[in-house]
């Protein structure tokens, strides 16, 4: 089946293309998500059967100062790109972030209540909500980084799901191309940010977000049950 990929020049869009040849993946400059037109006219003529939508603003710190940039490509491109689906077939799968989740007591299911952490957060649920208007819909919640933890410092005291790019890429192709709908948690097992680098960078040192200034959920990890029901 076509795949039909936004933000293959992405952290995650760069993995899953090592992962599928079955893949079309036009860079921003062969199809800008914010130009409704644009999107219409390239889903009609490609006729993909799943698009993977990863394209977005992901950094979350220029999104406080400036957010134009994200409600323009998170929310309205996000909203263009399920526009073009609608009275087709094809079936719409959005990475969305575990952020959307309060993050204050982790083990999140994905009917659990949500309260995102940041405005990064809250551009990415508002796209949720457009994806929710395609019949055939995947919303995926997640956390990811890349393949070498590159920071010299960890949080020992905030609790997550992420998990290297290179085990979730596979993860959510596989869901994206499998039958399951509605929202998916996907990550790794729960544990400290700490715990997390040092696994691929044993020079990490420990810090606390506790002793820090930055704002920050305390425990984002997921509930993984729906996924670990999921065939093979
Ligand atoms: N990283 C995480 O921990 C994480 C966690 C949860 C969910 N997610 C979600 O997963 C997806 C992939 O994240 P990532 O970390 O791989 O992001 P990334 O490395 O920042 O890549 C973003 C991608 O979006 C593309 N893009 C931005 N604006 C666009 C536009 N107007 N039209 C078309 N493409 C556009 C970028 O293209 P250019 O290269 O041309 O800029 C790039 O390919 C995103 O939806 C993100 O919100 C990420």
């Amino acid at each position: 089946m076509q795949i039909l990929l936004t933000g293959g020049s992405g952290l995650l869009g760069t993995e899953l293309l090592k992962l599928s040849t079955n893949v079309l993946a036009p860079n921003r400059n062969e199809l800008d998500i914010r130009d409704a037109s644009a999107v219409a006219a390239y889903v009609a003529n490609a006729a993909p059967g799943v698009i993977l939508h990863a394209a977005a603003v992901t950094n979350n710190r220029e999104i406080e100062v400036d957010p134009a940039a994200a409600l323009e490509v998170n929310i309205k491109g996000t909203a263009n790109v399920a526009l073009a689906c609608l009275g087709t077939d094809i079936r719409l799968v959005y990475v969305s972030t575990d952020y959307v989740y309060k993050g204050d007591r982790g083990n999140y299911a994905e009917t659990d209540e949500l309260l995102p952490s940041n405005l990064y957060a809250w551009t990415k649920l508002a796209g949720e909500a457009a994806v929710r208007a395609v019949p055939n819909h995947l919303i995926i919640r997640t956390s990811f980084g890349a393949s070498k933890f590159d920071y010299t410092q960890a949080f020992a005291d905030k609790w997550t799901s992420k998990d290297y790019v290179d085990r979730i890429a596979p993860k959510i192709l596989k869901a994206a191309t499998g039958a399951v709908k509605g929202v998916l948690n996907i990550g790794g097992p729960r544990r400290t940010i700490y715990d997390y680098a040092v696994e691929r960078n044993q020079e990490v040192t420990k810090v606390r977000l506790s002793g820090s200034s930055l704002e920050s959920p305390v425990d984002t990890s997921l509930n993984l049950d729906k996924w670990d029901s999921l065939d093979d």
